[in-house]
C-alpha cells in the first residue's frame, strides 16, 4: 500500500515538473519594454558583494531586478535570482526605484533585466569587484554640464568611458548646470549616462559619486539620485568609503560642500586609520585644496583639516574637480617650515600624496594659469583620468598607471574639437591596453604614463649646481 502511494506521489511530481517546463517553454519575452528608464548602477557599499540598481519607474508597478551569472537575454524567468525594490522616492519628476543586490560573488559577471507588469528592459550586465588583489582599471573625473558645447564634451567623455570599460567611475561632483534641483537636467544627465557609458554588449559601469557645489541646491541630491549614504541622520552629510580586493584598495568620497572639519574630519581620521594597512588608499572630493587656475579661490580649510591626515595615514592619490582643467602634482607632504615649502607643501617622492584633477568632464575649460613649484603638469581641456591598478608580481611592486585622456579642446575662436570618436574600443580581453588613438596629455619628462609609486617613473632629473 505504502509503495503504491509513494509511486503515485512520484508520478505526480513528474507531471508537475513537466507542466512547469512546458509552461516555461511556451513563455515568450513581452513585446513591450518595461515602463522604466534611466537605469544606473551605484557602488556605495562593499562592491565585491553588493550593487545598487536604480531607475525611474513610470505607470505600472511590481518592478524587480531578475539576475544571475549566466546570460539569459531578456528571458526574465530563466534568471535564478530576483530582487524587489528597497526604496521608492518621488523627486525631480521621477519615481526613482532602488534595488540593492547583495550576497553577490566577487569578481563575477552578473546579467540582469528589470521586469514590471508592462514588460522587460534590455539585458544589461556588470562585474562585481574582486575580493583579493587583482588588476583593474577605473576612471576618475567630474564637472559635466547640461547644454551647448559643454554638454557635447560631457557626452564625449561618457562615450570614452564605454570604450575603456573600467570597473567603475569615480565622478567627482558637479553633474548638471545650476544648483542640482532642475528635474529636466537630471533626466538628461541620467539618460546620457545610461546610453553613453554602457558598452555595446550591455556592460553597465558602476558609479562612485562624490558631491560637488552644483549639487548644493539640495545637499541630499546624491542620496536622491544614487542612494548615497549619509551621516548623523542628516542627508546633507554625504561622505563615505568602500573597499575591495581584500586589503588592496580603499576609496573615499569626501564632501567639500559641508563642514570639512568637525564630524567629517573625525570620520575621515577614523576611516583612514581603520584602513591604514591597505595597499592603496585614494580620496575623491570636489574642491581642490590649491586650484591650478587663478579664477578659483584657495581652500585653506581643506588644507588645515585634511592635509595632515592624508599624509599621516598614507593616502596615495587625491582626485578633485571643480576648476575645469587638468593637473598632476609630485607626491606632496604637508610641511610649512621647510625652506622649499610652497603653500604648505614640499615634494616627498617616497611617502607623499599625488594630487590629480581638476574636473573638466565636460564643463568649458578654464586657463591653467596657477602652477606651483610642485606641479608636474597642468592642462586646459576636457579630460578624464584612466587609472590602471596592478598588484605586485615577480618583477614589480603594487602600482598604478595614470593617463589623462582628452575628450575635447577649443581653439582661439572657441571652436570645439571632440576626440572620442577615434578612440579604440577595448574588449574584455584587452582591458589594460592604452586604447589606440586616445588623445593623451604628456606629463613633461614622464611621458603620457604617470606611475605611482612615483619612484617607478625612473627619469633622470637634472641635478641643480
Ligand atoms: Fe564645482
Amino acid at each position: 500500500m505504502g509503495r503504491i502511494v509513494t509511486f503515485t506521489n512520484h508520478i505526480r511530481s513528474i507531471i508537475v515538473v513537466l507542466v512547469i517546463l512546458i509552461f516555461q517553454g511556451c513563455q515568450t519575452v513581452p513585446e513591450t519594454p518595461a515602463a522604466s528608464d534611466k537605469y544606473r548602477l551605484v557602488w556605495n557599499e562593499d562592491p565585491a558583494t553588493n550593487i545598487t540598481v536604480a531607475w525611474d519607474q513610470h505607470e505600472v508597478a511590481n518592478a524587480q531586478v531578475m539576475y544571475g551569472t549566466t546570460d539569459q537575454g531578456k528571458k526574465f524567468w530563466k534568471y535564478p535570482s530576483s530582487k524587489k525594490v528597497d526604496r521608492v522616492l518621488d523627486k525631480y519628476d521621477m519615481t526613482t526605484h532602488f534595488a540593492k543586490l547583495s550576497g553577490l560573488e566577487p569578481d563575477q559577471e552578473y546579467y540582469f533585466v528589470i521586469k514590471d507588469d508592462k514588460g522587460v528592459s534590455e539585458r544589461y550586465w556588470f562585474r562585481t569587484a574582486p575580493d583579493k588583489p587583482k588588476a583593474f582599471t577605473f576612471v576618475a573625473g567630474g564637472d559635466s554640464k547640461s547644454d551647448g558645447d559643454a554638454l557635447e564634451a560631457s557626452r564625449a567623455s561618457n562615450r570614452i568611458v564605454a570604450k575603456l570599460r573600467p570597473l567603475f567611475v569615480m565622478f567627482n561632483g558637479d553633474f548638471c548646470s545650476g544648483n542640482g534641483t532642475v528635474p529636466e537636467r537630471w533626466h538628461l544627465w541620467l539618460k546620457d549616462w545610461q546610453e553613453l557609458t554602457t558598452t555595446t554588449d550591455g556592460r553597465m559601469i558602476p558609479i562612485f559619486p562624490v558631491h560637488g557645489n552644483h549639487e548644493n541646491g539640495d545637499h541630499g541630491n546624491l542620496n536622491y539620485i544614487f542612494n548615497a549614504p549619509y551621516h548623523d541622520n542628516d542627508s546633507s552629510k554625504i561622505y563615505y568609503s568602500v573597499s575591495f580586493g581584500g586589503d588592496f584598495f580603499h576609496t573615499i568620497a569626501l564632501n567639500s560642500s559641508v563642514g570639512v572639519g568637525g564630524n567629517q574630519r573625525d570620520w575621515l581620521e577614523k576611516d583612514l586609520k581603520s584602513h591604514e594597512n591597505f595597499t592603496f588608499k585614494i580620496a575623491g572630493y570636489h574642491k581642490p585644496i590649491w586650484p591650478h587656475t587663478e579664477s578659483k579661490r584657495e581652500n585653506p580649510e581643506e588644507y588645515n583639516e585634511w592635509a595632515h591626515l592624508f599624509y599621516d595615514y598614507g593616502l596615495d592619490v587625491s582626485l578633485d574637480g571643480d576648476s575645469h582643467m587638468s593637473k598632476i602634482t609630485y607626491p606632496l607632504r604637508p610641511d610649512s617650515a621647510a625652506v622649499d615649502s610652497y603653500m604648505g607643501y614640499v615634494r616627498d617622492d617616497e611617502r607623499g600624496t599625488m594630487f590629480m584633477g581638476e574636473g573638466s568632464w565636460g564643463a568649458h575649460p578654464r586657463a591653467n594659469n596657477d602652477d606651483k613649484p610642485w606641479t608636474i603638469k597642468s592642462f586646459s581641456g576636457n579630460q578624464i583620468k584612466l587609472i590602471q591598478v596592478m598588484p605586485k608580481d615577480e618583477n614589480l611592486p603594487d602600482r598604478m598607471s595614470i593617463y589623462t585622456i582628452l575628450s575635447a579642446t577649443y581653439d582661439d575662436e572657441d571652436k570645439q574639437t571632440l576626440y572620442d570618436a577615434a578612440v579604440e574600443t577595448l574588449t574584455e580581453d584587452n582591458l589594460f591596453k592604452v586604447p589606440a588613438n586616445a588623445e593623451l596629455v604628456e606629463n613633461g619628462p614622464y611621458g603620457t604614463e604617470m606611475k605611482y609609486p612615483f619612484v617607478l617613473n625612473n627619469v633622470e632629473e637634472p641635478v641643480a649646481n
